[in-house]
């Protein structure tokens, strides 16, 4: 597909705010803009709502309006469009995609599934439409522990794509589960050395952490949780210095939530951004105004595989 860019005269169209201007499309379409944590400050603070997977899809599943124009990645807004098959889905970038969702392709999935036809497969929301079809039920890491413990004991588990959250959530609720070994490419990055360094320079700092991080960083962490935990916990928590091992982007929040803190974003191994996750950060403001402007680029789902990747979303809504 042709890349949308916005022509040079528009730009000397005066007065061009791209703020005002997305506003304006909002109104005119009735959309709705639901933003990740990990999306730009700019989109973040223009979002109608910002959460995290899970309450972005309860939001999905429970939005009247005609557009959902989802700032996050491709499979958050794949999950949009599979709980609302009549409206209108928007991701400003296709390319947005997931280290942890690419990491699963469905046939070699489905190989490895049916190798255990007697497990019961679990499956991150962080996969595609064609993964979570083959799932029995999705969770996400704010409820997964409570879905997996709902389970009857000795029921045998298959957990994917992401073996970092499955490995915490097997020693949170002590069951066995069966592994697809995928990863996240940003959680994977934090370095614990250095880590260790930053806990020395800021002795009061607590270290919290998503789960998709390494076993090594988990391990020293003061909370583990989703982003909308981490989030709460730096709101309600008497200390007033954090280091942060998830994607930058919600610092944004965390600042704007308690600004007296402060909050120190863990460092990845190289001296790199790769604490920056490069699919979420490909959505732009530029590229959310083109693409409520155009109404593409759009999500379609073949309906045959939205039913069945529906069910397995249905199953966790009402387990979560
Ligand atoms: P949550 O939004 O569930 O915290 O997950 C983070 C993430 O990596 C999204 O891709
Ligand atoms: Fe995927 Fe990791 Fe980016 Fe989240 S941060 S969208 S898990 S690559």
């Amino acid at each position: 597909m042709e890349p949308l860019v916005v022509k040079e005269e528009e730009l000397k169209l005066t007065p061009f705010n791209i703020e005002d201007e997305i506003l304006a499309l909002k109104k005119k379409l009735n959309a709705v803009i639901l933003a990740h944590y990990y999306q730009e400050s700019e989109i973040q603070d223009l979002a109608d709502f910002i959460g995290d997977s899970l309450e972005l899809s309860k939001r999905a599943a429970s939005t009247e309006a005609d557009v959902i124009v989802f700032a996050g990645v491709h499979f958050m807004a794949e999950t949009a469009k599979i709980l609302n098959p009549k409206k209108k889905v928007l991701l400003p970038d296709l390319n947005a995609g997931c280290s942890l969702a690419e990491g699963c392709p469905a046939p070699l999935f489905k190989k490895f599934r049916d190798e255990y036809p007697d497990h019961i497969v679990i499956s991150y929301i962080n996969c595609s439409a064609a993964v979570k079809a083959l799932s029995d039920i999705i969770c996400t890491s704010s409820n997964a522990v409570k879905i997996i413990e709902q389970l009857p004991a000795g029921q045998k588990i298959i957990f994917a794509p992401d073996k970092n959250l499955g490995r915490y959530i097997m020693k949170k609720t002590g069951r066995e589960m069966l592994m697809w070994e995928g990863s996240c490419i940003v959680h994977e990055t934090f370095n614990e050395r250095k880590i260790i360094d930053l806990t020395t320079e800021f002795p009061s700092a607590l270290l919290i952490a998503h789960p998709e991080c390494e076993e090594s960083i988990l391990a020293r962490a003061h909370f583990i949780g989703s982003t909308s935990a981490l989030l709460k916990f730096t709101q309600e928590s008497d200390a007033n210095e954090f280091i942060v091992a998830t994607e930058e982007g919600i610092i944004h929040q965390m600042l704007k939530k308690s600004p007296h803190k402060k909050f120190i974003p863990a460092p990845p191994n190289a001296n790199c951004a790769c604490n920056e996750c490069p699919y979420m950060k490909l959505n732009t403001m530029e590229k959310l105004y083109l693409c409520m402007r155009e109404l593409k680029p759009e999500i379609i789902l073949d309906e045959d595989l939205r039913l069945k990747a529906l069910k397995p979303i249905q199953r966790m809504l009402e387990m979560s």
